[in-house]
């Protein structure tokens, strides 16, 4: 890769020969307006917005689509530039409908904005518009077809990230009209970026349809929590209430995009909240003061045996929530922590046991990758498609052992049972071959293999396959695990877990607990709660809620600041858009106030305090991430496996996987929507 210079608008710069001259001109400082233009997607060079002068070049050139060459001059703001683009908007406003008023996008529509700028002001026609029919998107896109510029953003969207073809032009010239497949839904879990990415109101949001103008909104920057991936976020509040969530930039992690059940599940935190604290009386809960419920779950607490008591966290929670009530429990000698709610093999012996260690970005470094027991397409949908952006890179190969599922991209299934994985040892299969080749291998091991009842010697099969063919190197770490819940790793991190012994599920299933104290815990099989005392502390009247003897209301991830780990490691810090929802409190809080019922002095006031015992317990999680490093693992044991050994996916609704989902009216139409277009398509191809 070289270099060349040229000149912009007279000056000169030397930019890398890689580059189109639109990136030069940005590079320069120099505005260029564009439409069809996406630093995401391959160019499509459609819409002439970006049009500049080349001294060479007889007619103004699409800057988007011309790469750099030694010694060009280009003008960016001559006259007849500036006619070019005026004369790009007029004729694409012709059959743009003078929707703005009550149009979704604006105030945040490119159309409009460009118009202002560089457009004409008036126009000369005065013939009937196109009219287009509405297309169905599904639950999740609403559609104004009559708006689309045919920028094809949304097109080269669904082809190239999301990685489905249901999206394409229908007829030509001015008939052009686009359109899914059959007019049916948009059935990718990562569809609602074509309504970011969509520059004018042809396609925006069903569930937020009418609802508040950009400018009416307030704005927090903070991070996701359906899944482990971190996704940097907006949300977006009015009032009271979150009204949206939209991605926000960050290369390293989600690039441009985020999940649908991020962006789209923000409804599940305005029903079935848990606004006040409860205690169950006669049978029924009934609505207490603060100081009934702490002064109850005290007395639960105070009239049991502390080895008798246990401690479950959940899966959204921050490391403060987390840290506050390790501190609890240690202080009353609690020692039946855990944050598993279905039984799982935990590889604890080092940090990088349990991490996604080749990190996100360097994804598309890899140069083979193997999957063993996970879809993570619906486990992390931004690990996915940056699975699959890899792939369309550079052909990454990817093998899959376990169930089969619909990546995205072509993969090699190497087999259902994972005893396969001794023939990949053993050099046996095809996929050997690519991995003894590759010099940058990676494994993905999902939660799948470590919820199987012989995930430790999986696990240490998977070890011994990353042994034989150097997958962790000292300037390549390609051992992975695939976190599912938010705060799987910062639970593991702070050791909520009992170091030796028997598991707090293995305790329940033994009648061994008498009082459980579950924070965020929404999980747990019902039958393990017969016969103990439960008190409850979260955010929704989910199913815990309602088995609970005594409930204290919890604030969302949204209501909080809260640090999270995500599975990289990476901790990252939550910010509260919003307070807690009627008497809700911080979690930590929650567990200050009981700590003082139960005369323990938890050492910290304010959630700074709480922070720094935090940061001098577990000193790495305040180290910056850094990024790929060589990582030391532990060793596990080795032992025989059955003949036949297969695995389960975990998550057999992608979008009904936590409490914040369930309560969610749009999550629960996808999953009809959906799970009538599957049926429909079983009974097709089936
Ligand atoms: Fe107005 Fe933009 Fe909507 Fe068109 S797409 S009606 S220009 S806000
Ligand atoms: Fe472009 Fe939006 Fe039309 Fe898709 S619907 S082609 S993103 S204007
Ligand atoms: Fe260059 Fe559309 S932005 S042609």
């Amino acid at each position: 890769m070289g270099t060349v210079k040229l000149k912009i608008n007279g000056k000169e710069i030397t930019v890398d020969n890689s580059l189109t001259v639109y990136q030069a001109c940005r590079l320069a400082g120099i505005e260029i307006p564009t439409f069809c233009y996406h630093p995401k997607l391959t160019i499509a060079g459609n819409c002439l917005m970006c049009l500049v002068e080349l001294s060479t070049a007889p007619k103004p050139i699409a800057s988007c689509a011309m790469p750099v060459m030694e010694g060009m001059e280009i003008a960016t703001q001559s006259p007849r530039i500036k006619e070019a683009q005026k004369a790009v908007l007029k004729f694409l406003l012709i059959n743009h409908p003078l929707d703005c008023p009550i149009c979704d996008q604006g105030g945040e529509c490119d159309l409009q904005d460009l118009t202002m700028a560089y457009g004409p002001g008036t126009s000369r026609f005065k013939e009937n518009k196109r009219s287009v029919p509405e297309k169905n998107f599904g639950p999740l896109i609403k559609t104004v077809m009559t708006r689309c510029i045919h920028c094809t953003r949304c097109v080269r969207f669904a082809q190239e990230v999301a990685g489905v073809s249901e999206l394409g032009g229908l007829y030509r010239g001015e008939n052009t009209e686009i359109s899914t497949v059959l007019n049916e839904a948009v059935t990718s879990e990562l569809s609602g970026n074509m309504i970011d990415i969509c520059p004018v109101g042809a396609l925006t949001s069903k569930p937020y349809a009418f609802e508040y103008r950009s400018w009416e909104l307030e704005h927090t920057d903070s991070i996701g929590i359906h899944d482990a991936v971190g996704s940097h976020i907006r949300i977006d509040t009015m009032g009271r209430e979150v009204r949206r969530i939209l991605p926000r930039q960050n290369d390293d992690i989600n690039e441009d995009w985020i999940c649908d059940k991020t962006r789209f599940a923000c409804d599940g935190l305005r029903r079935q909240r848990l606004d006040r604290p409860y205690v169950r009386e006669q049978g029924r809960l009934t609505a207490v003061s603060w100081a009934h419920a702490l002064a109850s779950a005290s007395h639960l607490l105070k009239s049991t045996a502390a080895e008798t008591v246990g401690f479950l966290v959940g899966d959204l929670l921050d490391l403060e929530s987390m840290y506050a009530l390790k501190g609890l429990a240690n202080a009353i000698k609690g020692t039946h922590i855990d944050c598993r709610q279905v039984p799982e093999f935990l590889p604890v012996k080092e940090r990088a046991d349990y991490l996604f260690n080749t990190t996100i970005a360097a994804i598309e470094k890899a140069d083979a990758c193997l999957i063993v027991g996970s879809n993570p397409r619906y486990e992390a949908s931004l690990i996915n498609a940056r699975l699959r952006k890899a792939y369309l890179h550079h052909d990454l190969p990817v093998g899959v052992v376990g169930p089969a599922a619909n990546l995205t991209y072509p993969y090699d299934h190497i087999g259902e049972n994972l005893n396969v994985i001794q023939d990949l040892i053993e050099g046996k299969h095809a996929f050997s071959k690519i991995l003894k080749k590759a010099k940058k291998p990676m494994i993905i091991v999902g939660t799948a293999v470590l919820r199987h009842e012989r995930g430790a010697a999986l696990y240490a099969l998977i070890q011994q396959l990353a042994k034989t063919y150097n997958v962790v190197q000292t300037q390549w770490s390609g051992f992975n695990v695939l976190a599912l819940h938010a705060s799987q790793v910062g639970a593991r991190d702070l050791n909520c877990y009992p170091a030796r012994g028997k598991s707090l599920i293995e305790r329940l299933q033994a009648g061994a607990i008498k009082v459980l104290y579950a924070l965020g815990a929404d999980d747990l099989a019902p039958e393990l709660l017969e016969g103990v005392r439960l008190i409850y502390q979260g955010h929704h009247g989910d199913r815990m809620a309602q088995a609970a003897d005594v409930i204290l209301p919890g604030a969302a991830y949204s209501e909080k600041n809260g640090l999270y780990v995500n599975t990289e490691g990476r901790v990252q810090q939550g910010v509260r858009s919003l307070f807690p929802v009627g008497e809700a409190k911080e979690d930590w809080r929650v567990i200050k106030a009981l700590g003082k019922e139960l005369d323990i002095s938890l050492p910290y006031n304010t959630q700074e305090e709480l922070r720094e015992h935090l940061y001098a317990h577990y000193p790495h999680l305040q180290e910056t991430f850094t990024g790929q490093k060589a990582c030391r693992h532990g060793l596990y044991e080795l032992s025989h496996l059955p003949q036949t050994t297969t695995v389960d996916l975990p998550i057999e609704n992608f979008y009904m996987t936590d409490v914040i989902c369930r309560a969610s009216e749009t999550m629960a139409k996808c999953v009809q929507e959906f799970g009538k277009i599957d049926e429909e398509r079983m009974g097709t191809h089936g």
